[in-house]
């Protein structure tokens, strides 16, 4: 599986992404939504399984979820489990942070 540099350092992954936001990065024409929590950075897929909203544009919280825009359906970044159980998981991609970048792992 290829690992892909999203950004040149940590710092500036941190810049771009601050914590409790979210952005979308087209990576080998996938959208993945990369999040910034107290926990750390977590990359799933930016579509909401529900009805197809950008996870990106939603909201972060201390429970370490992401909570899409349309309706509010509340998923774990650390599990991709949507916390009622209403939709079917995300699908998550590893994250590694290394002396030159942080990287993400796309299946092949
Ligand atoms: S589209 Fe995300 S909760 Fe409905």
């Amino acid at each position: 599986m290829p690992w892909i540099k999203l950004f040149d350092s940590l710092a500036q992954a941190q810049a771009k992404i601050p914590v409790r936001k979210a952005t979308a990065v087209v990576v080998q024409g996938q959208e993945i939504c990369v999040a910034h929590t107290a926990a750390g950075f977590f990359a799933v897929e930016n579509s909401c399984p529900h009805l197809g909203d950008a996870l990106s544009r939603g909201t972060t919280n201390y429970l370490n979820e992401i909570v899409c825009p349309w309706h509010s359906y509340r998923f774990n970044l650390a599990t991709g489990q949507e916390c009622q159980h209403r939709t079917r998981p995300l699908k998550r991609f590893a994250l590694e942070i290394r002396e030159d970048g942080l990287y993400i792992e796309l299946p092949d």
